[in-house]
């Protein structure tokens, strides 16, 4: 088998295949279907400083390619998160990147400073598609300034490898993740969900409770590689596909466009077995053509692109 193994700044994972903040529980929700060890590592769903329930129900509808969600980032919280899950992680040799969001900067490097204390950590992920309550609701995601301001404070507080996931709303995403790349970012992730709604014409009511929600899937999928691939180009630190990855030809495409690695979303709603079957396709289409994985990045882009 080809070597599959792949560097993300300092950070060696053992294949390109991740899976996707918000998509995979906390990791071991999924072991009864195979060994999440072998994946090149989970995202855990967002955490913050204190537990939240999220949004009321209906969360989540289907729509053409795709499905829209209004979880509200509910989740166990940090602290409960270090003390019950992450052990137990640790324990089974998961590769953790932790994904975290807050409404104050003050919040992120607090539960960055509580990460920081544990052992078995990979990364740090930055979800900065939250508005930011001291700047009047503007989302950290959206300003290249509040987002490098994150940045800067975060890495300030850890020695872990700092990720921070692009939001699609932001209007000039490329000046946002440069700013985070200047302000310390190890690497970007790229994408989160884009606002959409979907109305019942039998009820005639918006299906979800929250009315709009977040549109991922396949849907997504040419948005977030035609961003995958402005970014990869215009950055130095490596860049990392999410969007409607559902089969292996998907997760190369991002690959061949430059990215370093790949994460699996809502794949894993439809197959809880897609992440791991793309991480076996990934090593497959390699074998074929002689190639390890990393020479898969980038391999679509013209000379200098
Ligand atoms: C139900 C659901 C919950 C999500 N929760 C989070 C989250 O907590 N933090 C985050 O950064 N992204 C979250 N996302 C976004 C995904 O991680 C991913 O960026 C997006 O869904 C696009 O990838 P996909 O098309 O493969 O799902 C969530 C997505 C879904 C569908």
């Amino acid at each position: 088998m080809s070597d599959q193994r792949i560097q993300i700044g300092g950070l060696t994972l053992q294949n390109p295949v991740l899976t996707a903040s918000g998509t995979f529980g906390y990791g071991l929700e999924y072991d009864d279907f195979y060994d999440v060890a072998t994946l090149g590592g989970i995202c855990t769903k967002g955490l913050s400083r204190e537990p939240r329930y999220g949004n009321p129900p209906e969360r989540i509808c289907e729509t053409p390619a795709g499905m829209l969600n209004a979880i509200g980032l509910a989740n166990v919280g940090v602290e409960f998160f270090c003390k019950e899950k992450l052990p137990v992680l640790r324990e089974r040799g998961v590769t953790v990147v932790a994904n975290i969001f807050a409404s104050s900067v003050e919040d992120f490097v607090a539960i960055t400073e509580r990460l920081e204390s544990e052992t078995g950590v990979a990364a740090i992920e930055l979800n900065v598609s939250c508005p930011n309550v001291s700047k009047g609701g503007i989302e950290f995601g959206r300003d290249p300034k509040l987002a490098a301001q994150v940045t800067a404070a975060c890495k300030a507080a850890t020695k872990l490898p700092l990720w921070v996931k692009m939001s699609p709303e932001a209007g000039d995403i490329v000046g946002v993740a440069k700013a985070c790349e200047d302000a310390g970012a190890d690497a970007v992730t790229a994408i989160n969900t884009i606002r959409g709604m979907s109305i019942d014409t039998s009820t005639g009511r918006v299906r979800l409770a929250n009315r709009t929600g977040g549109l991922s899937g396949p849907a997504l999928r040419p948005i977030a590689l035609r961003i995958v691939w402005d970014l990869v180009g215009a950055l130095k630190i490596p860049v990392i596909g999410i969007g409607g990855v559902f089969t292996t030809e998907d997760a190369v495409e991002f690959m061949l466009a430059g990215a370093s690695a790949v994460q699996v979303g809502t794949a894993n709603f439809s197959d809880p077995l897609a992440a791991n079957k793309i991480r076996l396709g990934i090593a497959e289409y390699c074998a074929a053509r002689g190639l390890t994985a990393s020479q898969l990045i980038g391999r679509g882009r013209p000379e200098g692109a």
